[in-house]
């Protein structure tokens, strides 16, 4: 067996941890901050910081929202980014520092809708510092940005793009209101049950994705429920943590497959797009490889993934999916047509899945009927 395992080059995690940012910092020199509008700088270690740019950002990162940062990176020239946000700001961030050397615009280095040009092979260091639970961005090489004009997100991609450093406090994702809780949630949740399965899976990864799993299942409801149970948001955070090492070094699958286009054609949330389509997805790769390639390992990987998920010993794979639907219910997470999908898309979305860069970890070929019928019972 062959396989490398890269991540973040310090990671420091725990309630209190985003303390340390103005230390980590100061190792550079100075700071373009990359901030959600919920965040306050002149509070917390953000206000210790010696004048750093400030760039702000809510919302999916946009095409344009890259090249307006990157405007500012490229005159002010910061030494280090702090991306002090959710998983859109961290990838922002990264976008910009990857690209703050160049003199190109985003679009030209884009995958499936740019150029592709390759991405210079060092970044301006980024600090990660996730404020949800979550999407790993703060360990992950690449960047799924929305260009509105394609109605589609690709992914910025390179070793570069991987932070130099990821702070994970559970703390700061006590503000997250139970909507965003739920999304992101259900996303860390998604990204350690896709590299479990995956065809990339390898032993590293597998442990990452199983811890990562355990800590979902113990934290995504009560952290749901109760916001300020820090027991719960630390299991959260550590399982978002998990779940994008897990998914930088094994890819995803379907799930993820179908949320470049939908992420696109509605411009949900991109955790509420994977939770939507989980339970049918799941459900469709087992049945087709219980039909087509019954000896095919991954089948093993959902029964342990439905163990645990359930906490229950003898649990099978229908239960895991059964817990899956349970949960989705209780995170009161919309169906995809109330997050704005048309079922005359259908067949767009399904053409364009079927092509997405993350399909080739799914465990098994989904044919297009199989691909439709996942959105048909996710509508
Ligand atoms: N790069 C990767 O490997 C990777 C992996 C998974 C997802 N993603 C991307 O991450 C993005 C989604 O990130 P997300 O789920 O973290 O959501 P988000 O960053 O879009 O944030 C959602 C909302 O919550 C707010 N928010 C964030 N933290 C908060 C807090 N502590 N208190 C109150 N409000 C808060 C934000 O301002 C925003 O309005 C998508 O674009 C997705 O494609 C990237």
């Amino acid at each position: 067996m062959t396989f490398t395992f890269s991540t973040a080059g310090h990671i420091v995690v725990g309630a209190g941890a985003s303390s340390r940012v103005p230390d980590l910092v100061a190792r550079h020199g100075s700071a373009m901050v990359v901030l959600g509008h919920h965040t306050d700088p002149a509070t917390g270690p953000l206000a210790d910081l010696d004048d750093p740019t400030l760039v702000r950002w809510s919302g999916e990162p946009t095409l344009d929202a890259v090249d307006a940062a990157l405007e500012v990176a490229r005159a002010t020239r910061p030494d280090v980014i702090v991306a002090w946000g959710g998983g859109s700001v961290i990838d922002l961030a990264k976008a910009v520092g990857v690209l703050a050397h160049g003199d190109r615009p985003v679009l030209d280095h884009l995958e499936v809708i740019g150029a592709g040009a390759p991405l210079p092979a060092t970044s301006v260091p980024v600090i990660a510092v996730p404020t949800t639970a979550g999407t790993g961005a703060e360990v992950t090489a690449n960047a799924p940005l929305l260009s509105h004009e394609h109605r589609v997100k690709a992914s910025l991609r390179g070793a570069a793009m991987v932070p130099v450093a990821a702070v994970v406090d559970p703390e700061l994702t006590a503000t997250c209101p139970p909507d965003v809780t739920a999304a992101a949630g259900l996303d860390a949740l998604t990204q350690c049950l896709e590299p479990l399965t995956s065809l990339k899976a390898n032993p590293i990864s597998d442990a990452l994705a199983r811890e990562g799993l355990a800590r979902a299942a113990a934290g995504l409801r009560r952290a749901f429920a109760d916001g300020s149970d820090l027991a719960a948001r630390s299991d959260m955070s550590l399982a978002s943590l998990l779940s994008g090492m897990a998914l930088a070094n094994a890819k995803l699958g379907a799930v993820h497959g179908l949320a470049a286009p939908l992420g696109g054609m509605t411009g949900a949330a991109h955790g509420r797009i994977c939770a939507a389509v989980l339970a049918a997805t799941t459900e469709a790769n087992v049945r087709a490889l219980t039909e087509r390639e019954p000896d095919n390992p991954a089948l093993g990987r959902y029964a342990e993934a439905a163990r645990l998920l359930t906490g229950d010993p003898a649990a099978r794979v229908a239960d895991g999916v059964a817990w899956i639907r349970e949960t989705v219910a209780l995170l009161e997470v919309p169906p995809l047509g109330e997050l704005g999908l048309d079922r005359r898309d259908h067949a767009r979305v399904a053409d364009a899945a079927l092509v997405a860069s993350s399909m080739a970890g799914n465990p098994v070929r989904l044919t297009r009927d199989e691909v439709l019928e996942i959105l048909d019972r996710s509508a």
